[in-house]
């Protein structure tokens, strides 16, 4: 089945030699075609063009073709979220309160609460009942606009709690239309049975957890959260240089909280990205400039947990790329919602709209290995788009805030129906 959308408003992110990322001045241009058309085969983005050329004989044949008349609406490709902990059970509104309070997100953390509150959760929920959730979870975000998501385990700390949340992500691959990454986040925290034996923890994710993934097949990519009060920049080493000789390229959690060397351990060892950077002063920078690593910024978790925010003008302006993910998890971005992540990107941290929306699609493809079929319009690329209600600009969608732009979402060439 074919879809033709035309009378499109705009179409955004138009590539005609689709790359792999954008980086530093090249964030502000952003290619769009007004008056367009846009033609889906098999799944697949085949063409598109202006009205003013448009493929008449495409319309004669509207048996084999759907067509959408997309009149005063834009059309964008699908956001990708590079970061997400979106398998999670319940939910922890109680630290909420305790946040409001003026407690820590450390301090939570040494409490009891914190992620390991969402591992004992965890460890009491059975598969199906994860996947319940994360489906739900899942679609909401779908009709928000988002078309890939990586979703992180982390909230197991054990070997078979890891393992069984790895293959809850990797079940929901055949149950949602979302384009789904697994990375696995086994040195998330440090469990309190190992509480004063955290180098024996090291030892159980790098000996057992690690190669138990592998053997599986179940994570594309190694986390680490290396900040302070969490995992050292030696024991991220370790568990790094283990994840890559399984073949597991780092996706690290890095200077959140202060400034951990979690930047220059993951551009040493080659990570596809490292996300947060909170506290990036211009050693970090010059690191990343020399690097394949995708700078990522978590601007919910920033605002929910009142951070300090990272500094993404000067990182573009020395020449960064920079991706914008939800983080999507219980404990500091309760929230999949990237059309405020689009909002906050520019409000908080001063990109222009047009910077913004590369962050969110092919900077965030990129972050999760994707940037050749997903993020962008580009002929060959998957069919991951949507339509927008009727907007007066592309500037709209993040000034906006608040509200979901989103009318129509079209995944691997299909319509979804509610
Ligand atoms: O990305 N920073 C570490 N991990 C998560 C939070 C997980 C949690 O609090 O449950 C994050 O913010
Ligand atoms: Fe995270």
């Amino acid at each position: 089945m074919a879809i033709l959308i035309k009378n499109i408003k705009e179409l955004v992110q138009v590539e005609e030699i689709p790359r792999l990322k954008v980086e530093g001045k090249d964030m502000s241009i952003l290619k769009t075609i007004k008056d367009a058309w846009l033609l889906i085969e098999n799944g697949t983005i085949t063409d598109f063009g202006k009205m003013a050329k448009f493929p008449v004989d495409f319309e004669s044949n509207s048996r084999q073709i759907e067509i959408i008349d997309s009149t005063n609406r834009m059309v964008f490709p699908s956001f990708c979220d590079s970061h997400t902990h979106l398998v999670y059970a319940g939910s922890r509104e109680i630290e909420y309160t305790d946040k409001i309070k003026g407690l820590s997100y450390e301090e939570i953390a040494k409490r009891g609460g914190g992620i390991l509150n969402s591992a004992r959760l965890i460890h009491e929920s059975t598969e199906e009942e994860l996947i319940q959730q994360a489906l739900l979870r899942l679609n909401e975000i779908m009709w928000l606009g988002t078309g890939a998501v990586e979703i992180k385990s982390g909230y197991g700390l054990t070997v078979e709690d890891e393992l069984k949340m790895l293959r809850v992500i990797n079940k929901l691959k055949d149950l949602s239309p979302v384009t789904i990454i697994p990375t696995f986040l086994g040195a998330h925290a440090v469990p309190a049975d190992y509480k004063d034996r955290q180098d024996e923890f090291v030892d159980l994710v790098i000996n057992e957890m690690i190669p138990r993934v592998a053997v599986d097949d179940l994570a594309d990519y190694i986390d680490v959260f290396c900040d302070k009060g969490f995992f050292s920049v030696e024991e991220t080493d370790r568990i790094l240089l283990t994840g890559m000789k399984y073949g597991l390229r780092p996706k690290i959690h890095a200077n959140e909280l202060g400034y951990s060397g979690g930047i220059q351990v993951g551009v040493k060892y080659n990570a596809l990205s490292v996300d947060h950077l909170e506290y990036t002063g211009d050693a970090e920078i010059e690191c990343l400039l020399h690097s394949e690593t995708m700078p990522t910024v978590l601007p919910g978790a920033a605002f929910f947990l009142g951070m300090v925010y990272s500094p993404v003008r000067k990182m573009i302006d020395a020449g960064l790329p920079i991706a914008m993910a939800s983080d999507f998890n219980p404990g500091s971005s309760p929230s999949g919602n990237m059309q405020l992540v689009l909002s906050m990107a520019c409000i908080n941290y001063r990109m222009l709209p047009a910077e913004a929306i590369h962050a969110v699609t092919i900077n965030g493809a990129y972050a999760m290995g994707l940037s050749c079929t997903h993020g962008s319009i580009a002929k060959g690329k998957t069919a991951n788009v949507f339509i927008t209600k009727p907007i007066s600009s592309l500037e709209f969608m993040p000034y906006a805030y608040g509200s979901n732009k989103v009318e129509t979402v079209i995944l691997g060439g299909k319509v979804m129906n509610h």
